[in-house]
């Protein structure tokens, strides 16, 4: 448990992906670096899908580009297919992620295509994208349950993982994407694909709906996984995913693993004060239990 434990920061996608609110580029890029300040050197910026399915993520190649100058920081973005690739390559990508559904329902909803067409756009992508000397992430979403098929097999989840390490993927992330798992669920399915591929390759993402994002966590930690997505603030959620909310926040993940003796390297004072800016722009407080702890407690001091 003491082992580093990396965590993917997700607020400037999954985060703002599913806001009603369009945040202007100008602001995503200052999003991006004020978390890599407070030491979130791992951030997914954005995503170049159809702007007409997620207009939240237009213009994600002017804040790829906008954040280029950052050092030390390595930088994701989702593409669906090769259009998506084009575009997040001429905009200078060096990480990508392709994402797929262990379930067919959300793989329409989400993508428009079954899991298998969708696993053929993305082998032009991995193939070029190993030519390219590009790193691509993979993502799994309901692996914990799908709104509209219901409940996964850990081994649906475990097959459709080895096919995307096959293809060249070297992390697989396992949304919980309507965050209904919960705990021995999250390491039934984790020992499912861990029995398959190295448990070091393995990301949890998991959403917090049902508020039991760090328990599902711990549980994943408990089986060695090391790789955690989650957002500053806990904003997040998939426009196409019924009922989600947000990813488990950053600063609730940042509170427990400090707490347990794994030093994160991240300033809880830069990453609260980045969850207010966020939450300022977007006209409310945010919904992290740490960041609701930490700003009552501050105002508390500011009085006395
Ligand atoms: P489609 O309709 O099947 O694709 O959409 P198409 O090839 O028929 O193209 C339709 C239109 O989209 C065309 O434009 C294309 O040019 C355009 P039109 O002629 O109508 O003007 N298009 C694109 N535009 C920009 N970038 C592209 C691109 N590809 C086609 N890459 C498609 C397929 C995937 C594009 C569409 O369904 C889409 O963009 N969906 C959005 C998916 C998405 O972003 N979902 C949220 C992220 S996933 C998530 O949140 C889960 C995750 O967090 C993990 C978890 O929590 O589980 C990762
Ligand atoms: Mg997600």
């Amino acid at each position: 448990m003491s082992d580093q434990i990396h965590i993917v920061e997700m607020g400037p996608r999954d985060g703002l992906q599913n806001e009603k609110m369009l945040v202007s580029v100008e602001a995503r890029i200052a999003f991006v670096e004020a978390l890599v300040a407070a030491g979130l050197n791992t951030v997914e910026v954005g995503a170049f899908v159809s702007p007409k399915a997620i207009p939240q993520m237009a213009s994600s190649d002017q804040v790829l580009r906008g954040v280029s100058h950052v050092k030390d920081a390595e930088f994701h973005v989702l593409v669906p297919n090769e259009k998506g690739y084009d575009a997040a390559r001429a905009a200078g990508a060096k990480v990508v992620s392709v994402f797929a559904a262990a379930s067919e329902g959300f793989s329409r909803a989400n993508i428009n295509c079954s899991v298998a067409e969708s696993i053929e756009r993305f082998k032009p992508v991995l193939a070029r994208a190993k030519a390219d000397g590009v790193k691509v992430r993979g993502y799994i979403s309901c692996v914990l349950g799908c709104p509209f098929d219901g409940e996964i097999k850990p081994k649906a989840v475990a097959d459709l993982a080895v096919t995307l390490w096959d293809l060249g993927c070297y992390e697989i992330s396992l949304g919980d994407t309507i965050g209904v798992g919960t705990p021995l669920k999250a390491r039934e399915m984790l020992r499912a694909v861990g029995a398959e591929l190295p448990v070091d390759n393995l990301a949890m993402h998991f959403h917090d709906t049902y508020g039991q994002a760090l328990a599902n966590l711990y549980a994943g930690m408990e089986e060695g996984v090391r790789v955690i997505d989650s957002a500053a603030g806990g904003l997040g959620g998939c426009p196409y995913a019924p009922g989600a909310t947000g990813n488990v926040a950053t600063e609730d993940v940042v509170y427990m693993l400090e707490g347990m003796g794994v030093k994160t390297g991240i300033d809880m004072d830069r990453l609260l004060a980045t969850t207010n800016e966020v939450a300022g722009l977007l006209g409310r407080p945010p919904v992290s239990r740490v960041a609701s702890a930490l700003n009552a407690k501050r105002k508390r001091l500011a009085k006395s």
